[in-house]
């Protein structure tokens, strides 16, 4: 694969305010095409900027080319004679009335736009610490209004699709993912630390094979929640955490295992008919089933308690990798799985089971709403 060779311009620029190029090209199989129009619009200068009280300046303007209204970051054309970071200053000042300089502009790097028909590209750059210290100063046909929100807010209404200008969306995104500090903090400059991850840990539940759809999904997506238990922290970094997957092929195989030693370990008077079904229903709606266990290591260097807590914190981030995929699952620790798993599987020397993970697929209409756990206070004691 080649790039196109450019034969010739011509200038077909229907006004000055809108520049278009015919381009003659030769493409990488020889191919001649002498009429592939592009326009050179000026590159773009955008800041996303942050107040000293910690709220994210956007503007809100009519654009014509959609026929409507934009939430947008502050930004405009590099101007001719102007550096990029120059033009990013000068445009911030015009549509908010910020004034700052070139030393509290971070770059937030540059986004393409429309690369088939355009050679224009945006550039972006954080900047915080700021004050209304200056007035607007609106183009021609500029009518601004400005709008400020905290940082948190403008993540939300990127994700909920109220700023879809691609570039202030892009960076915002961008700027939450590199500066995440800016946004989890609250208007009163306290800090409400990692807003969106309050929200997300907040969220987890468990969830039950009830609410799965039966649905499997790949092995490779277990792989990546699995990479994620695989960052739990452990004392002396034991990772004492040890995961055998059962995969959708092998269900069938493992929910008879469990119904057979339901029937070995129970007598006909506690022998319970919708329990035995049961194991079977819950192993096959899910997707994948793990059996959860941890690994002491030889010289068992650090308490047992130690290597079960670490162990859990692998599990904890488990649960909180499953929304992401869709996916739901609990931690599931019977006697039954405790007591008799090695003979399903072996389990090494000083390897302990810890029960099972099921996890399945979500159907949203049948998760139960998020329960609220018992007040905090009751179980805090403040040394101060
Ligand atoms: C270590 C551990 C073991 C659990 N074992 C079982 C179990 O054997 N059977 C069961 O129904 N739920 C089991 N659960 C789930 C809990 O009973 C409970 O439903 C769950 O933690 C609910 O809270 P959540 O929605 O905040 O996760 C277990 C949870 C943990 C953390």
């Amino acid at each position: 694969m080649d790039k196109w060779k450019l034969r010739n311009i011509t200038d077909v620029s229907p006004s000055p305010w809108f520049p278009i190029e015919r381009h003659e090209v030769e493409l990488s199989d020889g191919r001649l095409v002498d009429d592939y129009y592009i326009t050179t619009l000026a590159d773009v200068a955008m800041v996303l900027p942050i107040t000293i009280e910690g709220k994210l300046v956007l503007v809100k303007q009519y654009k014509h080319g959609q026929r409507d209204f934009m939430l947008e970051l502050p930004a405009g054309f590099v101007q001719e004679g102007k550096s990029i970071t120059e033009s990013a200053l000068a445009e911030l000042k015009e549509e908010t009335g910020i004034l700052t300089t070139a030393d509290n502009l971070t770059p937030l790097g540059h986004i393409a736009h429309i690369p088939t028909k355009s050679t224009q590209v945006v550039h972006a750059f954080l900047a915080t610490n700021l004050e209304f210290n200056t007035t607007q100063n609106l183009d021609d046909l500029e009518e601004i209004e400005v709008v400020e929100v905290l940082p948190s807010e403008a993540l939300d209404l990127v994700l909920s699709g109220d700023i879809w200008g691609s570039d202030s969306a892009y960076f915002i995104l961008r700027a939450a993912i590199i500066y995440p500090e800016y946004f989890g903090k609250s208007s009163d400059g306290v800090s409400q630390p990692l807003g969106p991850v309050s929200q997300w840990v907040k969220s987890r539940q468990s969830i039950f094979p009830n609410s799965f759809t039966g649905e499997k999904v790949s092995d490779e997506v277990i792989l990546q929640i699995l990479e994620n238990a695989n960052t739990a922290p452990s004392h002396r970094n034991t990772e004492p955490w040890r995961f055998k997957i059962i995969t959708p092929s092998k269900l069938e195989d493992f929910s008879e295992f469990l119904q057979a030693q339901y029937k070995a370990t129970t007598n006909e008077d506690t022998f319970v008919e919708r329990k035995y079904k049961k194991l079977r229903k819950k192993v096959m709606a899910s997707s994948h089933v793990i059996i959860i266990s941890m690994q002491r290591d030889e010289s068992e260097s650090v308490p047992e308690w130690e290597e079960l807590a670490a162990t859990a914190c692998a599990v904890q981030n488990i649960y909180l990798s499953l929304s992401t995929f869709g996916l739901g699952g609990y931690w599931s620790s019977p006697a039954l799985v405790i007591n008799h798993i090695s003979k399903y599987i072996p389990l090494a020397k000083g390897e302990r089971n810890l029960g099972l993970f099921y996890i399945g697929k979500v159907n949203p209409e049948g998760v139960p709403p998020i329960k609220n756990k018992g007040p905090l206070e009751t179980k805090l004691t403040w040394i101060r």
